[in-house]
């Protein structure tokens, strides 16, 4: 009987349980009611008196030892599913949605723009945000006491030894000298950019914005063809319906200037109040491009002419997208540009 036992102690001492079934055979064979322990407790009572101390002893070693396996592997099963890698995971949840950047409507906006200035030939052209005197204004014939070369207006930047004729840009006129000034004609660019002015922040200015400058030269450029590209241009920014009107303007380097309204995308001519019930939205100034001006870049008045414009992002895309504060687009509040997701 007590051989019976000791194999018994050495087949507990061996046992490993991988799975919680063999664990609860385990349990069953050995420490249930029906198992081997209640058996040999209940034998206790046929064991010669004389033996029956070493018995019992044998019999509690047997016991301790299968408790002992059944809390041991109890535990290390618990962890084990605990840590597995599906452990409280649900797999069939719909996974974390990846959430898409989006483009600036200022972007978008520049975008459109030049987008249908290329269908017709015009390629895009850079310069500098800090510009000096003679490109953002005395080569665009600026008079030397013009308004806006005011303080009110530039923001002047001071040069060590004193001077001020450095400056940030006022509008992106500066780069069709640059241009002029190292490109044989036909021109034909788009200049893109930042500008800044001193002014006062407020639902409709900003003392910095963008712009896009056209500059078309060529031999027998007309005003007719600045008008029917404008035309063309309004038409598929705002839609084939579109009309626009071009009204007699002042600017330095053009001569004749014009302002271009368009017919209110918003009210489509009737009357509202974005277009204060004229009917006519002004988006852009444009103009033939003076001779002193091409004079002013080496190019021969008397051979080529040519015609410029200038247009705001900002306003453009207010129209756009119906924005009707300046200050959203610089702020960078995630509310307002994850509206426009969904556009590339
Ligand atoms: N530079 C002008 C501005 O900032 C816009 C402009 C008007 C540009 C007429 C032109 C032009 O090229 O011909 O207000």
């Amino acid at each position: 009987m007590q051989d019976k036992i000791k194999s018994l102690i050495a087949e507990v001492e061996i046992f490993t349980a991988s799975t919680k079934e063999q664990l609860e055979e385990f349990r069953l064979k050995y420490l249930s009611k029906k198992g081997i322990l209640t058996d040999l407790f209940a034998e206790m009572k046929n064991i010669q008196p004389d033996q029956r101390k070493s018995f019992g002893q044998m019999v509690n070693e047997l016991k301790i030892k299968a408790e002992e396996k059944l809390s041991k592997f109890q535990s290390a099963l618990e962890d084990a599913s605990e840590s597995a890698p599906d452990a409280g995971l649900d797999l069939t949840l719909p996974s974390e949605p990846n959430p898409l950047g989006s483009r600036h409507p200022i972007s978008l906006t520049r975008n459109r723009i030049l987008d249908i200035f290329k269908r017709i030939g015009f390629t895009v052209a850079d310069g500098p945000e800090i510009e000096d005197d003679w490109h953002n204004f005395t080569a665009l014939n600026f008079p030397e006491n013009h308004p806006a070369r005011d303080m009110q207006d530039t923001f002047f930047i001071e040069h060590r030894d004193g001077s001020d004729s450095i400056a940030l840009r006022t509008h992106t006129s500066s780069v069709q000298v640059r241009i002029m000034e190292t490109t044989k004609p036909p021109i034909r660019i788009l200049a893109p950019g930042r500008v800044y002015r001193n002014e006062a922040i407020s639902a409709r200015a900003h003392c910095f914005f963008h712009q896009v400058e056209g500059l078309y030269i060529d031999e027998g450029v007309s005003f007719a063809d600045m008008k029917q590209t404008l035309l063309y241009f309004s038409q598929e920014m705002f839609g084939s319906d579109t009309k626009i009107r071009l009204r007699p303007s002042y600017f330095p380097f053009t001569e004749p200037s014009a302002e271009m309204d368009v017919t209110c995308s918003i009210c489509k001519g009737k009357g509202c109040n974005v277009c204060k019930y004229t009917g006519w939205l002004e988006i852009m100034g444009c103009g033939m491009v003076d001779p002193n001006v091409l004079k002013n870049c080496k190019i021969d008045p008397d051979k080529y002419t040519g015609y410029a414009f200038g247009m705001g992002i900002e306003r453009i895309a207010m129209l756009l997208y119906n924005v009707k504060d300046l200050r959203l687009f610089s702020e960078n509040d995630v509310r307002f540009l994850e509206q426009f997701k969904a556009e590339a």
